[in-house]
């Protein structure tokens, strides 16, 4: 039993790029933005900046070790490492925990995905052209209170992702991310011209993202920060693992996670640098919530020169990556239900799929028919996913994996899987996994309690 049912990435550089593709996603360009705007900018993005640095990169790392030397899905490769480093079984609890979490977060990410979608199709029959912030406000608004269509592009967007899941890893992402990521950065630094040379309100955005004021700090700010750090980094659930299982054991993991989490955190402060001048020079607000990217950005496209084209362009590339990051999130449970043997990989996504798919629904009627239900005190049924899935699951995952690493894993195992590495590294990454991310973790979970 091992993943050669799934295949395996051709080289380091379609690993990073697959690694890049799950992590840029629907984190990056609609979460990130929306969270840092409703927790008051810069305290935010300074924390969640700390949180990638000293929690995020250290943990996927570990992950990317954990799923080479496992070589399976998340929860049979942590069932065989336990083994290995004759420790306890419950470890697999990792994999099993990052399998729910995999279903919650893809149910709602494949909502919002669909919007994308949607947008794409609105820009490209020119509903925005020339348009103002309450016309803009109004389309969204009408969007989201109809279920039909939210659940018409959910269902779009799982059978995309479910289709591609179905081939197997390695054929169809490859091609597509090697084209996407970079035209996704093509249009990114296009918005980013236009947020500088026209908005009039550059500064005032970049010093909401980059000035942290005293009086916004809370632990809960620091709380959604590390949320949010585990989410965009595709962390704690398994994901990364997962891709890990699929690369050769030539590559360099620590080279590669420096460069996915480098690209992940640039694509989130563009995104941030374009949104929120966008935001000011309209006189939208900042702390607008989940519809902040749909209002916001196809008012810029369609006041600006060949906006309808750019505006296209962009949010089929938006779903694009959602799709590339998507497939990431089924990955683990899809593994683990083909490599039981029952069903192949394509019957195994169209079940995760189906799975997801009904769970969605429930994500996508709290927008208008559900909106008065609440799952958790205070949140709808989308906020309760979201709220559960990033900021308790993936936190908790991420606690497990680097005491499993730093603590249990076989030291020949994780000398085999580092070979060449500076002594410093080794030093540093010992101590972040063993006391820092751990450590850090707890604290943000204490703080977010005793608030
Ligand atoms: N990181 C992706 C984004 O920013 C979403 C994602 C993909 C994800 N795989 C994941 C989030 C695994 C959590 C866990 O859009």
């Amino acid at each position: 039993m091992n993943s050669s049912s799934s295949g395996m990435w051709s080289s380091r550089l379609i690993f990073i790029l697959a690694a890049a593709g799950s992590a840029v996603g629907l984190g990056n360009i609609w979460r990130f933005p929306y969270v840092a705007g409703e927790n008051g900018g810069g305290v935010f993005v300074l924390a969640y900046l700390l949180c990638i640095c000293v929690i995020g990169l250290p943990i996927m790392i570990a992950e990317i070790v954990l799923g080479r030397a496992g070589k399976n899905s998340p929860i049979a490769s942590m069932t065989i490492l336990a083994k290995d480093s004759g420790t306890n079984p419950a470890w697999q609890i990792i994999g099993w925990m990052g399998v729910v979490a995999g279903f919650m977060i893809l149910s709602f990410y494949s909502v919002i995905a669909g919007w994308a979608l949607a947008y794409f199709f609105k820009m490209v029959q020119g509903v925005f052209v020339s348009i103002d912030a309450l016309n803009a406000n109004r389309v969204f608004e009408d969007f989201i209170g109809d279920p039909y269509r939210l659940v018409f592009w959910h269902t779009v967007f799982m059978a995309i992702t479910i289709f591609i899941t179905s081939r197997g890893v390695d054929q169809g992402l490859e091609k597509a991310v090697k084209v996407l990521m970079p035209g996704l950065f093509f249009l990114l630094i296009l918005l980013l011209t236009w947020a500088v040379s026209s908005s009039g309100h550059f500064l005032e955005g970049l010093s909401f993202l980059f000035s942290p004021k005293p009086q916004d700090f809370s632990g809960n700010s620091v709380f959604l920060a590390m949320g949010q750090a585990f989410f965009t980094l595709s962390l704690g659930m398994g994901a990364i693992m997962a891709y890990g299982a699929y690369l050769s054991k030539s590559a360099g993991i620590v080279g590669s996670a420096l460069t996915i989490g480098g690209l992940d955190t640039l694509v989130a402060l563009l995104s941030g640098m374009i949104i929120f001048p966008i935001v000011f020079a309209n006189g939208l607000e900042p702390s607008a919530g989940p519809g902040l990217m749909f209002v916001s950005l196809p008012l810029a496209f369609g006041n600006m020169v060949a906006g309808q084209i750019f505006g296209a362009i962009f949010f089929l590339l938006v779903s694009l990556a959602a799709v590339t990051s998507a497939i990431s999130i089924s990955e683990p449970a899809v593994a683990w239900l083909a490599e039981r043997g029952k069903f192949g990989r394509p019957t195994s996504s169209y079940i995760i799929g189906l799975f997801a798919w009904v769970l969605g629904l429930g994500s996508a009627f709290s927008f208008n028919l559900m909106s008065d239900f609440t799952l958790l005190p205070e949140r709808s049924f989308f906020d309760s996913m979201d709220f559960l899935s990033n900021n308790i699951l993936l936190p908790l995952g991420g606690i497990l994996i680097s005491v499993f690493v730093g603590w249990r894993l076989k030291a020949e195992i994780l000398v085999d899987q580092l070979p060449n590495l500076p002594r410093l590294f080794w030093v540093l990454l010992i101590f972040s996994l063993r006391f820092i991310a751990p450590g850090a973790i707890f604290i943000v979970f204490a703080m977010s309690i005793l608030k």
